[in-house]
Order: structure tokens, then sequence, then C-alpha cells
């Protein structure tokens, strides 16, 4: 891996040196607690710990909340993503949004306490990383947020309060897209904390492309390359109202009138649909897959419909077109430089817009700046001349 100074003509500078706490640990070491709550926090991690593990300078503990805990949800992502097993499980288990934070606060203050790391790492969105913020910053330890500054600017959602509070208590803001950057200056967050860095997720993505079109998940599911759509849905805005619920899951029948639908059903969706019919309707049901499967799946699809945050990332990198069943979006690099369009959650719109789609020849687009591999370097790069306390000024090339 080439030194990344070069790769970086526009992360903005870091005049300041966060003063390191020494707890047995060599001057030249940085200790790192990463903290891990929930399936997409997996696929965000695994590219720096595996990055930070080729470096001598980081010492890595890997702490996972539990929030996620079925096998599917979480072991298997951290099998295929070769993650290594965490240090901790503080096994939270699902319940209230307070619940989950305070469990994480409770059971996190005690490890933080005790090891007291040079820097806690959090990733994305999810009620895990809020709560684990909050411990760090509450004992005075440093906070790296990765996907920092991403606003919906919709309060409703759970995750947009999440990153509010993330970012605000945040040392290291490592922007994912531009937007993210504009967002914290808006906010007034100093500009030498403010690192556009690239996205991890698409770290995670092209290194295991390969690996993932080797699995079978076409063939097991009877599917022909381009010749089908997959649909996702799990946010509490589309399932956690029975009727809305049940209108979109009509939409995505009468869609598979027109080419195979496969549905990956989330376990938040499951219980809300219970056993009110999901089945019989000529959808393709699966459980929540793999990473690897989901993205073989995704690659080939003609049309992905989601909710999910990352998949529009995803999408636009693998060149699928994608249909947000959303009225906001977080990531707008998605929409103005990539596949992803937001269709709201009218039902009949969604369909409207899926079938124009099928119609209109598949666009080719480049890639956002980047998302090209390098994101987890680069955020590496920053937190070893910032705590080391290395000159940053090769950084300082201006705002
Ligand atoms: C969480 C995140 C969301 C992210 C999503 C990815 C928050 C506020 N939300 O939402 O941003 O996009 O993860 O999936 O943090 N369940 C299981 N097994 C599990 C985990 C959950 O069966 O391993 C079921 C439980 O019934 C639980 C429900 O799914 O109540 C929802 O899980 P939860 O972690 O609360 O939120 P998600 O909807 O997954």
């Amino acid at each position: 891996m080439q030194s990344c100074t070069s790769q970086l003509p526009t992360v903005l500078p870091v005049p300041h040196v966060i003063r390191r706490q020494h707890h047995g640990v060599p001057r030249h070491l940085i200790s790192l607690t990463a903290v891990v709550g929930a399936r997409p926090n997996f696929v965000k991690m695994a590219p720096i710990l595996e990055e930070a593990g080729r470096r001598s300078t980081f010492q890595c503990r890997l702490i996972h909340t539990g929030q996620h805990y079925s096998p599917e949800m979480s072991a298997t992502f951290f099998d295929e993503l070769g993650m290594p097993a965490p240090d901790v499980n503080l096994e939270i288990g699902s319940g209230s949004h307070t619940a989950q934070a305070a469990g994480v606060m409770l059971r996190l203050e005690a490890e933080l306490s005790e090891r007291r790391p040079d820097l806690l790492l959090v990733v994305g969105d999810v009620n895990s990383t809020m709560a684990a913020a909050l411990v760090a910053a509450k004992l005075g330890i440093p906070v790296a947020h990765v996907e920092a500054g991403l606003r919906s600017f919709d309060r409703r959602m759970p995750e947009e309060t999440n990153r509010l509070v993330t970012d605000v208590l945040s040392d290291y803001l490592f922007a994912s897209e531009p937007s993210g950057v504009t967002n914290l200056r808006a906010e007034g967050v100093p500009n030498e904390k403010i690192f556009l860095v690239g996205n991890v997720m698409i770290d995670t993505l092209l290194k295991f492309r390969g690996k993932a079109a080797q699995t079978g998940v076409l063939e097991r599911l009877g599917l022909k390359s381009r010749g089908y759509a997959v649909a996702t849905l799990h946010r509490p805005s589309n399932v956690d109202g029975m009727d809305h619920l049940a209108s979109l899951v009509n939409m995505l029948t009468e869609l598979s009138r027109h080419l195979p639908v496969v549905f990956p059903v989330h376990p938040r969706t499951r219980e809300r649909m219970g056993g009110t019919g999901l089945a019989g309707r000529g959808l393709i049901l699966t459980e929540p897959l793999g990473y690897l499967e989901f993205l073989r799946l995704t690659s080939e699809a003609r049309l992905v419909v989601t909710d999910s945050g990352g998949i529009q990332e995803e999408t636009t990198i693998l060149q699928v077109e994608c249909l947000t069943m959303r009225e906001n979006t977080e990531r707008p690099v998605t929409v103005t430089q990539g596949t992803n369009r937001l269709v709201g959650m009218d039902p009949n719109t969604i369909l409207r817009a899926a079938l124009e789609t099928l119609n209109s020849p598949p666009r080719l687009l480049a890639p956002p700046e980047f998302w090209d591999g390098h994101a987890s370097a680069r955020i590496l790069d920053v937190l070893e001349r910032s705590l080391v306390g290395r000159d940053t000024s090769s950084f300082s090339v201006g705002s």
C-alpha cells in the first residue's frame, strides 16, 4: 500500500494533536478500542481492523455490544469478513432504544474505565455507535467517528439522532462523502477535526467482490444474472405500521409479475408481518443473507428496491439501479453521482418508478471521490500522524 498522503488532495488539516494517556502501552503504540453492534457496523469496521493489523502502531481491542446477535445477523459476518472474534461481547440484545443504549453504556463504562484506550473508534449510526461514543466522551477518551456528517435532516429517524449525538462528541470526524464535510462545517465543527477519507464500506465491497461472485446464491434461487430484482425493507417508518407495510408488500408482489423479486426478510420485518402473509405471493423469500451471498445478489440484479442506507452506496459502486423507498437520504452523493433514486413511500409511485427503470438502459457513472478501497488506510494515516504526535502539516492541504 503506498503512502496515502499523496491520495489526499481534499483531506482537511489537523493542526492539533490530542494528548495521549498511557496505561502500560509503549509510547509508539496507539491503543484503540473499536466498538461494533449491528450488521452494517461489521462491514464498515472489518477493513479498518485489517489495515490496523498490518501496522505495528496499533494495538486493537474489539468490543461487540451484542445489539445484533442472531448467527445470520452477526457471526456469519465475522466469519465471512475474516474479522477477529470480539474480545468482549456486552450481550445487550434487543430492546427499546433507551434500553439498548443504556445497556451499552453501563457495560462499556466498566471496560473503558479499566483499559483507558488512547482512542475509541465507532462507525455508522446505530444505537451502539451513539452509546459507545457517549461513554468514551464522559470518560475523557477521544472518539473517532467513521461516516461522520451524514444527515437526512429527518429527526424522526432514530439514526439521525445517533449521528448528531455521535458527531458532537467526536474528536476525529471521518466523512465518506462531501455532504458530510458541508454538514459538519454548517454545525460549527472546526475544520481541523474533519477528514474526507472516502467510504470504508466500499473498501470491503471491493475486497470481497471476487469472492462473492463464487457463491452459488443465484443458482440456488434459480435466478438469471440481471433478470431479477432485490428488495429489502427494515426501517421503522416502513415496517412498523401494518397497513403501510402490507401495501409495500403488495407493491413488491405486483412487481414480481414483471420479474422475479428476491426478498431477504430482516427479523424486524418478519416480526411485524407475523403470520399474516409474506408467503404464497410469488416473492422469493429468504432469511437475512450473509455478506457474500447478498453482495453477489445485488451485483447481478437488474434493480434493487430498498430502504437501507448502505445498499444505496453499494449499488452506486456496483452500477446497479437502486430505488430508495424513503423521502430523504443522508447519502446524497448516491443520487447526484450514483445509481440511486429517491422514490418516496407511496407504493404506486414506487411501482411506477420500478417499471420505468426496467425499461431504461443502465447508466454508467464514475464512482464518488475516494470510494476506491483505500478509505481505511487514510483513516489510520490520520490517526497515526495525530496520535503518535508527529507533525501533521503534510495533511494541511487547505480547505
Ligand atoms: C438496526 C439499526 C439500523 C440498521 C439496522 C441493520 C438502530 C437504531 N438501528 O436496526 O440503523 O440499519 O440495525 O439491520 O440502531 N433481531 C433479531 N436478531 C438480531 C437482531 C435483531 O431477531 O440479531 C430482531 C429483534 O426482534 C429486534 C429487531 O430485530 O427487536 C430489531 O433489531 P434492532 O437492533 O433493534 O434494530 P434494527 O431494525 O436491526
